[in-house]
């Protein structure tokens, strides 16, 4: 997809523990590649976390200061992308509760995050008015900042497909102003004869035929506008789509690349499964783990040949090896010419090697939390910039605007 300077992207992470390496090949690795293509957002979702640790919400604020470092100890970039605590753009919670107004109650219930999560965190009592509104708050992030793409895993693309339809509905209930039609055509004049002859093909074209790329086109043809303001290209892009005016775009879901780093045991890496390595585990701890790590139980004894495909070993060397390497592990396991542990080390010295200037940099935003908290404070003000004007717009549409 063709990267343009002011599509914008919003993603969210929620401050729950420590971020570990599945995080760092993931999501971080595509948020490092996104935020020079893209103007990007990125949020510390504490809200979102409270929704399940309500009960004991003692680790969140440390959590989001040790996200903050993790982030920008990777390489997220404050020069570009703008990285912001949820909860200290209290914008979100005002959006939320208007969104609330008319999100069906079947929407929510509906998405198979709400039945799954239920089901599988039995020790927490999720049968809470904020865990059925977890995905509305989620979408208020959204559409907040009008982004173009968020970027998340398969688990989250139902959220943000619920997310579109929210912001769907808002520019029907509320793009429908006195006067739209003729507001319309009014804007559409500005453009010059020339482009309002081409946006009335192509308008008909799309309305008539259904042909989507008169429809792209066309929007392509709104949005290179230099002389029309924003409330007439919502107006126009909205009309070409037979709805009202379009406050909302429809944000699409950017599909995360899956990690190929499994965990330790060779599943998905994830807490839960408590197979991890942490982003700034320290050394000696991600050595011990690795030596301790299941190997092809075919090879009790250092004679015994093995298969790396039963190996969780050579998924690790998937990620870290080059192709000399995986012959040496292929050739030698399969002959018992190396023993698990040799076979374990360029893994623990490649864990070591890519953790090294992580933890580094992440030791001097901990001995300067000033520096930190000076990041977060820009990011949150430069947020907050666009929560503040969007919400003036969606108050004067809902009409709950009094000046
Ligand atoms: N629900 C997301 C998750 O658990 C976190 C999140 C909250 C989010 N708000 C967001 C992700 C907005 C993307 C965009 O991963
Ligand atoms: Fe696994 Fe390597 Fe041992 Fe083979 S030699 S079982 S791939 S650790």
């Amino acid at each position: 997809m063709a990267a343009t300077g002011n599509q914008r992207i919003l993603s969210g992470m929620r401050p729950t523990g420590q971020l570990h390496l599945g995080h760092y090949h993931g999501v971080l690795k595509n948020w490092l590649k996104l935020q020079n293509e893209y103007e990007c957002f990125f949020s510390i979702v504490d809200w979102h976390a409270l929704t399940t640790d309500y009960e004991d919400p003692s680790a969140i604020a440390e959590n989001v200061w040790e996200m903050a470092i993790d982030w920008l100890a990777v390489g997220i970039d404050p020069g570009s992308a703008k990285l912001f605590i949820q909860s200290r753009v209290p914008e979100h919670a005002e959006l939320h509760l208007l969104l609330s107004m008319f999100a069906p109650l079947s929407w929510l219930e509906r998405v198979p995050t709400y039945k799954d999560q239920m089901e599988k965190l039995t020790n927490k009592d999720l049968t809470t008015y904020g865990f059925l509104g977890y995905p509305l708050l989620q979408a208020s992030d959204i559409i907040m900042y009008k982004s173009s793409f968020v970027p998340v895993g398969e688990d989250q693309v139902a959220h943000v497909e619920m997310t579109r339809e929210i912001a769907r509905r808002f520019n029907y209930l509320y793009g429908r102003e006195p006067g739209f039609e003729e507001k319309a055509e009014m804007a559409a004049k500005k453009m010059g004869k020339k482009n309002l002859k081409l946006y009335k093909q192509l308008l008909t074209s799309y309305q008539e035929k259904g042909d989507a790329e008169a429809l792209e086109k066309a929007t392509a043809l709104i949005e290179s506008q230099q002389n029309i303001s924003i409330g007439d290209r919502e107006r126009l892009i909205g009309y070409l789509e037979g709805g009202g005016r379009m406050i909302f775009p429809e944000p699409q879901a950017l599909l995360t690349p899956e990690s190929k780093l499994l965990g330790l045991d060779g599943q998905k890496m994830s807490k839960s499964y408590g197979n991890t390595i942490a982003l700034r585990e320290n050394p000696s701890s991600v050595e011990a783990k690795i030596r301790t790590m299941p190997t092809d139980p075919a090879r009790v004894r250092r004679t015994d040949p093995g298969d790396p495909n039963k190996c969780p070993v050579w998924s690790l060397h998937q990620v870290y090896a080059d192709d000399d390497l995986k012959t040496w592990v292929e050739e030698g396991c399969r002959s018992a010419s190396i023993g698990c542990l040799d076979c374990k080390k360029p893994v623990i010295d490649a864990v070591l090697k890519e953790q090294q200037p992580i933890r580094e940099r992440a030791k001097e935003f901990q001995e300067d939390p000033e520096m930190v908290r000076g990041i977060i404070n820009e990011g949150c003000e430069a947020a907050r910039d666009v929560a503040r004007e969007t919400m003036e717009e969606v108050r004067q549409v809902m009409g709950i605007s009094y000046r």
